[in-house]
């Protein structure tokens, strides 16, 4: 039986607060496949998925979780029908305009991640706007990824460093995980605890590779715009349910 949602505004009874991930990361798949089972354009599976997507950033905030990445344009999205693409560009830059003010008042700190120079001049004003207003907010850290490849950020990462490098401020032997970790995008969050993943699917995708060498990956079977505080409960308890050892025994 699910709880019903009513009862969800405070951290359920049966997850233990002192083991909640800190950073929960979640690829939001499958919002063109709820779409169409209802017969409707696949945009208002992506309209659709920024409710289930608002739902999900102020459970982490009821429930005291203080990092949540999302996964909401890949670099290989530009693959899509040019339609598409310029519905959820847009998209993203209505959604911020409207969504500031509240992120502002609630505590929110927004980052957008990935090689963001290339996304429409009006999409990037907004969110430089964003990131500067919430610059110093303590609530929940909210991390986007937009135009975002794992691939692309660990390479732009060793062409900062080999540049280093060439300049003579950097010798081979102080090339270690941490310096990596701090020329990614990511440098200021942890690694995240926890990947959701929606629609059944069961792929990194090119999502924080290298931040994920020992995250947990729950793929939970509904479409993205459907994940809501039951679902996230449900994947909280399985996640406390694990067995975390990080390679050791
Ligand atoms: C994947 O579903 C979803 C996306 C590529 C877009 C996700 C974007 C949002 C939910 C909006 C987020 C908004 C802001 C402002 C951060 P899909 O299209 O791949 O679905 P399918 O696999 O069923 O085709």
């Amino acid at each position: 039986m699910t709880t019903p949602h009513t009862l969800l505004r405070s951290l359920p009874a049966d997850l233990d607060p002192n083991r909640l991930p800190h950073h929960v990361a979640a690829i939001m798949d499958g919002n063109g496949r709820w779409a169409a089972q209802r017969h409707l354009p696949r945009v208002k599976g992506h309209q659709a998925g920024v409710d289930a997507l608002k739902e999900l950033l102020r459970c982490c905030k009821d429930w005291g979780i203080g990092a949540l990445t999302v996964f909401a344009f890949s670099t290989e999205n530009w693959g899509r029908p040019r339609y598409e693409v310029e519905f959820l560009m847009t998209l993203f830059e209505k959604v911020l305009h409207r969504e500031l003010s509240e992120l502002v008042e609630e505590g929110v700190r927004i980052r957008f991640v990935g090689a963001l120079y290339l996304l429409p001049e009006a999409l990037q004003q907004i969110i430089r706007e964003a990131m500067a207003v919430t610059a110093t907010n303590t609530g929940v850290q909210f991390t986007v990824g937009t135009n975002y490849g794992a691939r692309e950020e660990i390479v732009q990462a060793c062409r900062r460093l080999v540049e280093q490098a060439r300049l003579g401020q950097l010798q081979p032997e102080e090339v270690d995980e941490k310096l990596i970790a701090q020329h990614l995008y990511t440098h200021e969050l942890p690694d995240p605890d926890l990947l959701i993943r929606t629609s059944g699917e069961s792929r990194l995708s090119n999502f924080l590779l290298w931040q994920m060498a020992y995250t947990e990956i729950y793929v939970a079977d509904l479409m993205w715009p459907d994940f809501d505080r039951p679902a996230f409960h449900a994947a909280l308890k399985s996640y406390q349910g694990r067995q975390r050892r990080f390679g050791k025994v």
